[in-house]
C-alpha cells in the first residue's frame, strides 16, 4: 500500500515530525522544518516465503587492494587514500566560494588525460564553466561537460552513452527526481538523488564525486544521512580571507581519515602546497611575545603551525575568549590549569587565540604550545628563539606524551628549529632514535615550562605549586 501524506523534515539532520514546530525535536536546530511529501511503502514483514541460504566464509582470503584512478593532483590523491576507487561515491563538502568547483574541474581535467570523465553542473551554465576552464588554462582538456539538474536525464545519459569512469555532480543540492514533489535541495530530494546516482555508479563502475553545500554550522547541508551513503567524505575548508585551502578526509572506506591536502588559491586556480609548514608560520616565526610554534601532525604528515595569543585587560564583566583555529573549551582548560596549578592570573582578562594561516588544529598535543604562548603574552617575554613545542596537558598540570614525536622533531629540524620542549617519556614510543642536532628539553609538569619565562613578579604570583624537578 502506498501512503501519500506530508511530513515535516528537518533540513539539518533529516529528523521528521508530524507537525510543524519552530525547533527540531531531533537536533534542536531552529527554523529547519520543511514540509515534504512522503511516498513510503508500509513495511509488511517477511511473510512465510523462505529465502536462500547465505555463505559464511573465514576472515582469511585473497583480497586485492581496490584499483585506483589517480587524479595526478597528489594532494587530492593522498586525501582520497591514493586515488578514486571505481564504483565508489565521494562527497566533497565546503562553504560556498571556497573552491570546490575549481578543484574538481582541475581534477577532472587531469583525470581526462587517462579516463572518460564527465562534469555535470546544476549550478552554473556552460558558459560560466568554460570561462572557469579558460582561466585555469584547461580549455583543451577532454572533459565531457553538461549543465543538468534532472537525475532521470542524467541517469539515462550515463546509461546510454559511452562508459564513463569518473562522474562529477556539482552540486547534489541542485539535483532533483521528478517523481518527488519537494523542491531540489530538500532532504528527501537530496537523499533520493544521491541514492540513485550512487546505485548507478556501483552498477556501471564509475567513481562519482558529489559536491555538497554546508550549512552555517559546518554540516553538509540537508541530511547527515548522506554521509552514511557515500564511501568517502572530504571537507574543503579554509578562511576565505586566506589563500590556503585544506582538503580534509573525515570518512574514508578506502583509506585513512584525518589526512589533509593543502592548496593555495591563486589567480590560475588551486596550486598544491607540498611544504605546508612554511605556510602556517608568519615571517616573524615566533619571535614576538605570545607567539609559539607547535609541531603538529595532520594525518600522516608533520606540520608546524604558529599559535598566537593575546591577553588584554577586559572591560567586560565576562571576559572574552575569541579563538580562531582551535577549540574554545580546550583553551579554557589550559587557562584553568595555568591558573590553579601555577598561579597565573589570566581568567579575568580577555584572551584571543589565533592559529596562523587559517589552519584548524584539533590535536590536544597543541596544549603545551598554547600554554607557552599564554605565559609569554602574560609576561611579555618572548619564547626562546627557534623553539617548537608539543605535548598534552592534563588537568593536574602533568605533560603527557603524544604520538609521532620523532616525526614532529624531524620536521622541526628540517625547518631550521634547534630547540624543542616536549613531554618526558616520549622515548617509550617504539623504534625511536634520539634526534641529534636538536636541543630537546623534556618536561614533566607545566610549572617547568613557566621557568622559561622570567616572569615579572607583579603579574605572576606563584601560589606555591611548582614543578617536581627540572631536567633538561
Ligand atoms: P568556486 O570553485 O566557484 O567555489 P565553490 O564551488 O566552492 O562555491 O571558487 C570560487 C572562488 O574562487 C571565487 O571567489 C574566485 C576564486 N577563484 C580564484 O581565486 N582563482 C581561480 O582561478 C578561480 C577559478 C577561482
Ligand atoms: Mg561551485
Amino acid at each position: 500500500m502506498v501512503k501519500n501524506t506530508s511530513q515535516y523534515v528537518c533540513q539539518d539532520c533529516g529528523g521528521t515530525s508530524a507537525k510543524w514546530s519552530g525547533r527540531c525535536d531531533n537536533c534542536g536546530a531552529w527554523n529547519t522544518l520543511v514540509e515534504e511529501t512522503i511516498i513510503e511503502q508500509t513495511p509488511k514483514g517477511l511473510g512465510a516465503r523462505k529465502g536462500s541460504n547465505i555463505n559464511f566464509v573465514s576472515l582469511q582470503g585473497k583480497s586485492q587492494a581496490p584499483p585506483r584512478r589517480v587524479t595526478g593532483i597528489s594532494e587530492f590523491d593522498r586525501v582520497c587514500g591514493g586515488g578514486l576507487v571505481p564504483g565508489s561515491a565521494l562527497l566533497v563538502g565546503g562553504d560556498p566560494g571556497i573552491g570546490k568547483s575549481t578543484i574538481l574541474l582541475q581534477a577532472a581535467a587531469s583525470l581526462a588525460t587517462r579516463f572518460q570523465v564527465a562534469y555535470i553542473s546544476g549550478e552554473e551554465a556552460i558558459e560560466q564553466l568554460r570561462m572557469r576552464a579558460n582561466r585555469l588554462g584547461l580549455k583543451e582538456a577532454k572533459v565531457k561537460l553538461a549543465a543538468a539538474t534532472s537525475v532521470r536525464d542524467i541517469i539515462t545519459s550515463l546509461n546510454d552513452g559511452d562508459t564513463l569512469e569518473v562522474v562529477i555532480i556539482d552540486s547534489i543540492q541542485t539535483m532533483f527526481v521528478d517523481s518527488l514533489e519537494s523542491a531540489p535541495g530538500t532532504v528527501s530530494q537530496v537523499r533520493i538523488s544521491a541514492q540513485e546516482l550512487i546505485r548507478l555508479a556501483k552498477r556501471i563502475g564509475f567513481a562519482v564525486i558529489l559536491v555538497g553545500h554546508v550549512t552555517k554550522d559546518g554540516q553538509i547541508a540537508g541530511p547527515r544521512v548522506m554521509e552514511h551513503m557515500v564511501d568517502t567524505v572530504l571537507y574543503f575548508e579554509g578562511e576565505r580571507s586566506h589563500q590556503f585551502r585544506i582538503l580534509r578526509a573525515v570518512k574514508n572506506r578506502f583509506g585513512p581519515t584525518d589526512e589533509i591536502g593543502v592548496f593555495e588559491m591563486t589567480d590560475t586556480g588551486l596550486m598544491e602546497v607540498t611544504n605546508p609548514s612554511a605556510l602556517f608560520m608568519s615571517d616573524l616565526g615566533g619571535s614576538l611575545n605570545g607567539a609559539t610554534v607547535f609541531a603538529g601532525i595532520e594525518g600522516t604528515r608533520p606540520v608546524l603551525v604558529e599559535i598566537q595569543t593575546l591577553i588584554a585587560t577586559s572591560p567586560l564583566g565576562t571576559p572574552r575568549r575569541a579563538v580562531v583555529g582551535w577549540d574554545v573549551a580546550r583553551l579554557a582548560m589550559v587557562i584553568a590549569v595555568l591558573e590553579s596549578r601555577c598561579g597565573l592570573a589570566i581568567a579575568a582578562n580577555d584572551v584571543y587565540l589565533n592559529v596562523a594561516g587559517g589552519l584548524r588544529v584539533s590535536e590536544p598535543a597543541a596544549d603545551l604550545a598554547v600554554a607557552a604562548s599564554l605565559a609569554s603574552s602574560l609576561s611579555g617575554v618572548s619564547v626562546p628563539p627557534e623553539t617548537v613545542f608539543f605535548g598534552e596537558i592534563s588537568l593536574s598540570g602533568e605533560i603527557r606524551p603524544v604520538s609521532h614525536s620523532e616525526a614532529r622533531l624531524k620536521e622541526a629540524t628540517k625547518l631550521g628549529f634547534s630547540n624543542a620542549i616536549v613531554p618526558k617519556n616520549r622515548g617509550k614510543e617504539r623504534g625511536m632514535k634520539r634526534e641529534s642536532k636538536m636541543k630537546i628539553r623534556e618536561i614533566e609538569h607545566i610549572a617547568e615550562l613557566l621557568s622559561l619565562f622570567h616572569t615579572p613578579k607583579d603579574r605572576v604570583q606563584n601560589k606555591g605549586q611548582s614543578g617536581k624537578n627540572n631536567d633538561g
